[in-house]
């Protein structure tokens, strides 16, 4: 009798577990994830992180874009690091990523955790925390986030296609590439707001200043005085100089983006798109008059969380790469 009760409450007791062992197989990432293995994982790659912005501020911009280019490229799995090899060209060599720098610097805190705990913390994972980090040195939130990425093997130039939005994007387009990664129409007008940091080249926006429909004309939407301005930095033709993405305010993260672009002084086509569309619009005009960056904070960290989980490899589908740059 007391062996059949038992019987009887342990079965759906072992289905419990048996779920709860799925459901965590199944999940992707976690907080916490490294407190066991390598307990100091993120003090290291915080501390390198402020040596590195206190001599070059300028790679919080490329270092935030680089998780986004990782995440919806083939997930976060830190392809955009692998080298190109005889036979393929990389993801980090497409035209798209022309303007990414720091690549040394994902390496180099690759290293150093290498030194700590060997065969530990995966690179896609310190993409993550140095995008984190580059948010947060540049007066911005902090949050925490889950870990527990693996690193893929592949990394084509090819898939950078149809999966990273060009600046040239209207709002249609752009809300197709967040759709896809099944990420909401707020998150890519949050994530939008990481134009408050870095720079582009001209190549990205020169057409809204001298050709914008073919026809050698300016894109009618941007605001006449910054487009001179913007015409004094990039002349006909060149495109590889470079201006702040939010002149003013382009090393600290703050509310700047939303006032430019509200004012029709966002660079690029896909900053102005999010005046397109109803949704997108009034987040925009709300953190333009905003009094307090805490809303948008707040926002931002949900959104980065979201798009941290894209894709990521866990268990036997991914490994540790013992160097970011190649695969093991
Ligand atoms: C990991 O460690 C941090 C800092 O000690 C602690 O706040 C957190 O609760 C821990 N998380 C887990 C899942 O153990
Ligand atoms: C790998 O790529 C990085 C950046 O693109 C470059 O600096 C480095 O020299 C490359 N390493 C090798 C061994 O080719
Ligand atoms: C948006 O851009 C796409 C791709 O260039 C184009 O096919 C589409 O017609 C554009 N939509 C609008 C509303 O302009
Ligand atoms: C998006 O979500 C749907 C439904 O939850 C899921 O089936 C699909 O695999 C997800 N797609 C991506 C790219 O994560
Ligand atoms: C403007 O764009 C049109 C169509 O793309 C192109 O044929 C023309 O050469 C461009 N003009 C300049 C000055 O770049
Ligand atoms: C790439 O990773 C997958 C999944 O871990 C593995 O099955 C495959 O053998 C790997 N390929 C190479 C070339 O390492």
């Amino acid at each position: 009798m007391v062996s059949q009760d038992f019987s009887k409450n342990l079965f759906p007791l072992a289905l419990v577990l048996l779920l709860l062992l799925f459901s965590s197989a199944e999940a992707h990432v976690t907080y916490g994830f490294y407190n066991d293995t390598c307990p100091h994982a993120e003090a290291i790659v915080i501390r390198e992180m402020a040596k590195v912005m206190a001599k070059s501020p300028r790679l919080a911009g490329p270092l935030l874009r680089m998780h986004f280019v990782d995440c919806f490229v083939a997930g976060c799995e830190a392809s955009i690091l692998l080298n190109s090899t005889e036979k393929y060209v990389a993801e980090k060599d497409a035209p798209l990523n022309i303007g990414l720098r720091g690549f040394d610097v994902i390496d180099a805190i690759k290293v150093k955790l290498e030194k700590t705990c060997p065969g530990i913390v995966s690179c896609a994972d310190i993409i993550a925390m140095v995008a984190r980090d580059s948010v947060f040195l540049s007066q911005g939130p902090y949050y925490e986030i889950p870990l527990g990425r693996r690193d893929g093997n592949r990394s084509l130039a090819s898939d950078t296609l149809g999966n990273l939005p060009p600046p040239d994007s209207n709002i249609t387009l752009l809300k197709a590439f967040f759709t896809k990664r099944n990420m909401t129409v707020k998150d890519m007008v949050v994530l939008s707001g990481s134009h408050t940091i870095g720079i582009s080249h001209c190549l990205s926006f020169s057409d809204r200043l001298y050709n914008f429909t073919g026809k050698g004309d300016m894109d009618p939407t941007l605001d006449k005085k910054y487009a001179t301005m913007l015409k004094s930095l990039c002349k006909p033709h060149d495109l590889m100089s470079a201006v702040d993405m939010d002149p003013g305010s382009s090393g600290r993260f703050d509310l700047r983006y939303y006032k430019l672009v509200s004012k029709r002084k966002g660079l690029f086509v896909s900053d102005a798109a999010l005046l397109h569309d109803s949704e997108t619009k009034a987040y925009v005009e709300r953190q333009a008059k905003a009094k307090t960056a805490e809303e948008f904070f707040h926002d931002f960290a949900v959104s980065m969380i979201n798009m941290g989980k894209i894709g990521v490899l866990t268990h036997q589908k991914g490994v540790i790469r013992k160097n970011c740059a190649f695969v093991n």
